[in-house]
């Protein structure tokens, strides 16, 4: 029997593929269903057909596995902030930690290695620092109320429905952030509902709020709102900047990014600090951190401080070494290291990422790093010092195989390689693999309910 387009499947799920998705076999014909884990029976109806494989909705479970939970927030199985919510936490870390595995054997090229249990993300909700919501016009409607004909008059302040630009669920509570970010959310929804400014349009491109950013400081517990709009309007900003002070004490720095640009991002062409600081601080091991609103800094502080002290374990400095630390950010890695090595450079495309890197070393007293700003592809050719250990963090795409030659040809004793997208490290350490042999591997769950992984890899000369 031929798959075909509209089939609907009873389907025994045997895998999760790296991306998250369910794969169950019928017909010898791989097919791939969205909301589903190893041990399910699903019924799925067939929405794409290719040569090798097929793509099918999740319609219901005919018969659970028996790790298969029903998720807290009730928003699971609309919303693509996790979708990872009915796997219980620790067979999420099970598969997240075969998807390195399988990933390196299989693209990477290794031979033995030792890869560690993942460490858990320190709590399982309420463990984000950094939520980014969006607003529209109109509020997305569930399959229910769609069914209903109920028209949608109202806007939207939340989270994106999977791969839409314009379908936003409204969010009263996302259990992701800390209660309190809930409650600013709910006072800014409730702020702009009567502030007779127009809500941007996802297609219209009209109309003044666009995102509210909250970023919150976990050793500190200080809160940073960043309202971004379509232009700017000084006075509504303002109003609501005093209405969320006299709310929130915990509030210390509310600032406006303003984004006319048609594209999706937060990202503001400009930035006002409409009431008190332009950044946050944050704590990771004894060292303080900087973050301005568009500054990268990892999403779930605890764990991430795990993840930095195993990048000090992996380094193992003795205090004579060289360090050169690719795309380094506002320095995090590079100030962690830096008292155990003679010097340390790193370089960063992000001239904001830069400025903050050299300020978070005045704050924490470290004079031996230095920084360049600039494409690592190109910035590389300025490095004429013998390099003792490399440290690389690159973002989701990996590294370019330029920079690949690069580092390889500088010869460094170790590489620590840092990485949220195993796919693209391992296709990485496979251009190394002539070279470089990964020791150790340690995942760390940065990202609970999704099946992002963070993992940091030792790789030693050979
Ligand atoms: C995953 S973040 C790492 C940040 C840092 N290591 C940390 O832990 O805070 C990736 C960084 O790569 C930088 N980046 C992206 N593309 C780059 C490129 N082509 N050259 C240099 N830096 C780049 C970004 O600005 C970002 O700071």
């Amino acid at each position: 029997m031929d798959i075909k387009k509209g089939d609907i499947l009873e389907l025994q799920v045997e895998k999760l593929a790296y991306g998250g998705r369910g794969l169950a076999y019928k017909n010898k014909m791989a097919i791939f269903v969205e909301q589903s884990m190893p041990g399910d029976i699903v019924e799925a109806r067939i929405f794409r057909v290719k040569k090798n494989f097929a793509e099918a909705t999740f319609l219901r479970v005919i018969e659970p596995s028996p790790y298969r939970i029903t998720p807290p927030c009730p928003y699971s199985g609309y919303c693509g902030g996790c979708k990872w919510q009915f796997i219980r936490y620790d067979k999420q870390l099970e598969y997240k930690r075969l998807f390195v595995e399988e990933l390196l054997y299989h693209i990477g090229r290794t031979e033995e290695f030792r890869i560690h249990p993942p460490v858990p993300s320190f709590k399982e909700f309420g463990h984000r620092n950094k939520m980014e919501f969006s607003f529209s016009d109109k509020r997305w409607l569930y399959p229910e109320e769609m069914s209903k004909g109920v028209e949608s008059n109202d806007i939207a302040l939340g989270l994106h429905v999977p791969g839409t630009f314009n379908k936003v669920i409204d969010i009263e509570r996302c259990l992701l952030q800390p209660e309190t970010g809930n409650d600013i959310l709910q006072a800014v929804r409730e702020f702009i509902k009567g502030s007779k400014v127009p809500v941007y349009g996802l297609k219209s491109h009209e109309g003044f709020w666009r995102y509210l950013m909250l970023r919150h400081s976990y050793y500190f517990d200080e809160w940073m709102v960043n309202i971004v709009t379509n232009g700017q309007k000084d006075f509504i900003v303002q109003e609501m900047a005093s209405t969320l002070n006299k709310k929130f004490e915990r509030i210390f720095s509310i600032v406006n990014n303003i984004n006319s640009r048609k594209g999706g991002t937060a990202f503001g062409e400009m930035e006002k600090v409409i009431s008190g600081k332009r950044a946050i601080q944050d704590k990771i091991g004894p060292f303080i951190f900087e973050i301005s609103a568009n500054s990268f800094f990892q999403t779930n502080t605890p764990t991430a401080e795990k993840l930095y002290q195993v990048v000090k374990d992996f380094s193992h400095l003795s205090g004579k070494e060289v360090v050169l630390n690719l795309y380094c950010g506002t320095g995090t890695d590079s100030i962690i290291l830096a008292p155990d090595a003679s010097r340390v450079i790193g370089i960063d495309i992000s001239e904001s990422a830069i400025a903050n890197a050299k300020r978070n070393c005045e704050l924490n007293n470290i004079d031996n790093c230095e920084f360049l700003c600039g494409d690592v592809k190109t910035a590389l050719s300025q490095i004429n010092t013998r390099i003792d250990i490399l440290v690389t963090d690159p973002p989701r795409a990996g590294m370019h195989k330029k920079v690949v030659d690069k580092i390889v040809s500088m010869l460094p004793e170790k590489i620590i390689y840092i990485s949220c997208n195993p796919a693209t490290l391992a296709r990485d350490v496979s251009l190394m693999s002539d070279t470089y042999r990964v020791k150790e591997v340690l995942p760390v769950d940065l990202f609970p309910h999704t099946y992002h992984i963070e993992s940091i890899v030792k790789l030693e000369k050979i």
